[in-house]
């Protein structure tokens, strides 16, 4: 594996790849890499010639400046991992902050309710910084394929739907949730729970799997509600939301009658630590 700094060597290296007849697959992180990350990385190098994991903890997409000074960053331990997983052509691209904001980004994205609700409520501005970044990434690496975590589902949503409005050539592959054996799913934030937070927080996935086994004993709003209490009766974690959208929408399920595939999203705060993670409702 290459590691690249600038924009500029990025640029001029795919290019060659292109000329090539690569096929380029892009997995954008923001290090802190884990098995989560991995799996994405895994599914790019069994479909694309080329592999680009970018490393880059984006500013802008931090609503709160104590959250952003905390992210976890380790370069030296991210590249370790990486250069036991690529191969000998593909980059990893680890810029700073002005390499990918020459000037600042002042582009506002109407996503529409998608990024008002759940997160985009709680984290005002969140998914329009990502949208600065991603689309940014795109156009540095343009690849064929892009890889995100079905962990994160709002963001694959709005990703999906940036890529529409932009008419962008990329296709946009979500990856399942990987899970600790105990249930948690993966997240870099995980290593800066305590220990009994740690092992408090499988309580979310389980208690998400309870309710989707429930679901027939009990109407939406009701069932969303038993959610809150069963997690916060059961432990000292916080639930911030739990909703239950329509996957493509994102709008609010009212009952569960109304048609089309849903999902139940949750924020959960242990301690200082926020934890997001989602279940099918379908
Ligand atoms: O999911 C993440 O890690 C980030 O939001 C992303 C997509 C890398 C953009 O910074």
């Amino acid at each position: 594996m290459l590691v690249i700094k600038t924009q500029h060597d990025l640029v001029e290296k795919l290019n060659d790849f292109r000329k090539k007849g690569h096929s380029i697959g892009l997995v954008p992180t923001m290090g802190a890499l884990h098995e989560g990350h991995l799996s994405l990385i895994r599914c790019s190098l069994s479909r694309d010639s080329v592999t680009v994991v970018s490393v880059f903890v984006n500013p802008t997409q931090f609503n709160d400046p104590e959250d952003l000074k905390k992210y976890p960053r380790d370069p030296d331990a991210d590249q370790k991992i990486l250069e036991k997983i690529l191969r000998p052509g593909d980059l990893v691209f680890m810029p700073d902050e002005r390499e990918v904001y020459p000037e600042p980004d002042k582009r506002v994205f109407n996503f529409g309710i998608l990024d008002k609700v759940m997160e985009g409520k709680f984290r005002p501005g969140h998914f329009n910084g990502v949208a600065q970044v991603v689309s940014r990434l795109f156009d540095m690496v343009k690849p064929g394929h892009a890889y995100f975590g079905l962990k994160d589902f709002q963001q694959l949503t709005i990703i999906k739907a940036m890529v529409h409005m932009l008419d962008l050539p990329i296709q946009i592959i979500s990856c399942p949730v990987i899970r600790e054996p105990d249930g948690l799913a993966m997240s870099s934030r995980n290593i800066r729970l305590d220990e009994k937070k740690r092992k408090e927080a499988p309580l979310i996935y389980r208690t998400l799997s309870e309710a989707v086994r429930l679901k027939n004993n009990y109407t939406v709003e009701d069932l969303k509600q038993w959610v809150v209490d069963h997690i916060e009766k059961h432990s000292s974690l916080r639930v911030e939301y739990f909703e239950i959208v329509h996957t493509d929408t994102l709008q609010t399920v009212l009952s569960w009658e109304e048609p089309g595939d849903k999902q139940g999203c949750i924020a959960v705060w242990a301690g200082k630590v926020r934890l997001i993670d989602n279940i099918s409702f379908t």
